[in-house]
């Protein structure tokens, strides 16, 4: 009786086994009823979907990697709220589809940068950082000025993120899910972007960040 564990110690296979059990049953305990809760998977009041462009913009954050540099989640920790505002909560990212949460902060982080600067003050700072923050060692994103959209997959992105979103969306007073885009906004979504550049769409992008809790 006294030496029972060692069975499991000297055996690796064994203790593979267990040690896999034991990790599977704390994850589930965690991780499942997050599905199931109300706060984790509901919208928050504000919420609203993105535009067309804000969703071109997202793309374009995503392909230049700007979340290895800055994350888009403040924590419930005094220093962060009083440097970026109210703290990022589940309700704002229920309909984001990859999250961009990041995990380094080279830079600030983004969660509610929306409205502190102006588009001026955006483009100033992706076509060279140093020139509004002098010691700033952000690179520069200059091509996003020359490159235009085109706009011939914004219409299918809206649809994708409607599927994504199905179970996720608002609800009417049948309680069916109402899509986040209707027809008449992906009919639209190509002439919303088309001959637009990347650095408008990137802007408006950043501009929406936080919208939903200030
Ligand atoms: C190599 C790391 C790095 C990358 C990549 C990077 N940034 Fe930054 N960013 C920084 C640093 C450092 C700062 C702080 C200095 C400054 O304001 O320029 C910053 C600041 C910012 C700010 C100002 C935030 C504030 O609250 O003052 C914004 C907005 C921003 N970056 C957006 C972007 C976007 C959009 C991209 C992708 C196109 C990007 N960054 C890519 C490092 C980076």
């Amino acid at each position: 009786m006294k030496n029972k564990h060692e069975k499991f110690e000297k055996n690796v296979g064994l203790f593979a086994i267990f040690t896999i059990l034991a990790i599977s049953v704390g994850g589930l305990v965690e991780i499942t009823p997050l599905f199931f809760q109300k706060a984790t998977n509901t919208p928050v009041d504000n919420l609203r979907p993105y535009t067309p462009l804000e969703m071109e913009g997202r793309d374009i954050y995503i392909r230049e990697s700007c979340n290895v540099c800055h994350s888009q989640m403040i924590r419930p920790f005094r220093a962060e709220t009083e440097r970026y505002g109210h703290y990022s909560v589940a309700g704002e990212q229920v309909w984001e589809h990859p999250f961009l949460w990041g995990s380094k902060r080279t830079g600030p982080d983004l969660a509610r940068v929306g409205g502190r600067y102006s588009d001026d003050w955006h483009r100033a700072h992706l076509l060279d950082p140093r020139s509004v923050v002098p010691e700033s060692n952000m690179p520069s994103f200059k091509w996003l000025a020359e490159n235009t959209l085109d706009g011939e997959l914004t219409a299918k992105k809206l649809s994708t993120f409607n599927f994504l979103t199905r179970n996720r969306s608002h609800k009417d007073e049948q309680g069916n899910a109402i899509p986040l885009y209707s027809e008449t906004d992906i009919a639209g979504a190509k002439k919303a972007v088309k001959g637009k550049t990347e650095m408008d769409a990137l802007i408006a992008y950043l501009q929406s960040l936080g919208h939903a809790l200030k």
